[in-house]
């Protein structure tokens, strides 16, 4: 297994979750623990782009429950419908947030998050297991590219659950 990851640190978002793809894939592919892979993605998407806080929520029994992150504390639980993870859970779709203030239910588990991506995550059988969920200290940091790079990442996850 690849020991650190190599990525252009000047580029443009979407050329690094290109170079990062792969390496993802490869970091991935020999390890079926799904909590050991999650770990790893975390850490891989804070170490590239300095994400305030990048992670996620996992499924159980009805409810959103915190996983492997990167970043400060986090709420354990959230429940579906709620939060931006659990709307982007419930509607089985990608939501970007470019103020969290100004989306009714969002779930402050830092005051210093201003905006958010929440990619929803599918096993092979499409079935929705949980989310992913990146947070910016920065008004407005998220757009198209993140939307793409990080469906991808999702993707590559799929065969894990
Ligand atoms: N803000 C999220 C909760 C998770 S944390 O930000 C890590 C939400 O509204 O779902």
């Amino acid at each position: 297994m690849a020991e650190s990851i190599a990525f252009s640190r000047t580029a443009e978002r979407a050329v690094i979750y290109g170079e990062l793809l792969p390496q993802i894939e490869s970091l991935i592919a020999d390890e079926t623990d799904l909590v050991a892979n999650l770990a790893n993605v975390a850490a891989v998407l804070k170490e590239a782009f300095g994400f305030f806080w990048a992670g996620f929520y996992l499924e159980k029994d009805g409810q959103l429950v915190l996983g492997p992150f990167q970043g400060p504390l986090a709420c354990t639980r959230i429940n579906m419908g709620e939060g931006v993870c659990g709307q982007a859970y419930s509607s089985r779709t990608t939501l970007i947030v470019p103020d969290v203030d100004e989306f009714p239910g969002h779930i402050a588990c830092s005051s210093a998050s201003r905006s958010e991506i929440v990619v929803p995550l599918f096993d092979v059988g499409g079935e929705i297991r949980g989310v992913l969920d990146v947070d910016s200290e920065r008004l407005d940091d998220f757009g198209p590219d993140d939307r793409a790079g990080l469906e991808a990442v999702a993707a590559a996850l799929r065969g894990k659950f």
